[in-house]
């Protein structure tokens, strides 16, 4: 039988617990779940993709049917040329409906009707994170224990440092 191949992709900067919570509910929906990092070279990022895929694979370790790639250009175009059936979102609320349909449809578009976009729904409790916000709270020295994977935090912090370390020979 074919290979059941899913896509979760996203930008992951950095990886928080509900695109955790999202990668292992998917990952029970399929053979193999491809967990895909943008390339996206006009966004200023915290961490580099290399980076990225990094801390996503130290926290999916222990989820035997992850792999972690990075791809660039159209998702449309991954899909099609890796075989995937399924891309996977996370709904956190009706805030994210808007743009996650006029993206689903375009990608229907763009890649015709052997591949579907399955929504699922955010657990409760990861309803109000992004990769965004942890960014800022953390910026502020706010409180992001339980929002993103110890691994995670201490990376942050060792970026903070290396930032503040330049600032000083500035
Ligand atoms: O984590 P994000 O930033 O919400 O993920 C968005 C992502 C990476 C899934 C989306 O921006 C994407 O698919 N980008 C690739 C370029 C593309 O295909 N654009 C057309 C989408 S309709």
């Amino acid at each position: 039988m074919k290979e059941r191949k899913m896509l979760y992709a996203g930008s992951f900067d950095p990886v928080t617990y509900g695109h955790l919570d999202i990668i292992r509910r998917g990952a029970r929906l399929c053979d193999t779940l491809v967990v895909g990092v943008l390339r996206n070279y006009s966004k200023a990022a915290l961490f580099s993709v290399e980076e990225r895929m990094g801390l996503l694979r130290e926290a999916t370790a222990d989820v035997g049917n992850v792999v972690v790639d990075s791809f660039e250009g159209l998702l449309a175009n991954y899909v099609k040329q890796n075989g995937i059936c399924v891309v996977i979102r996370g709904l956190r609320a009706t805030w994210d409906f808007d743009y996650e349909i006029q993206m689903a449809q375009m990608n229907a578009r763009l890649y015709g009707n052997e591949v579907e976009t399955v929504f699922l729904m955010t657990d409760p409790q990861h309803s109000f994170v992004s990769s965004s916000i942890v960014k800022e709270v953390f910026s502020l020295n706010g409180e992001i224990d339980g929002l993103v994977p110890p691994r995670v935090i201490a990376a942050m912090e060792a970026k903070r440092a290396a930032q503040q370390r330049e600032q000083v020979r500035e």
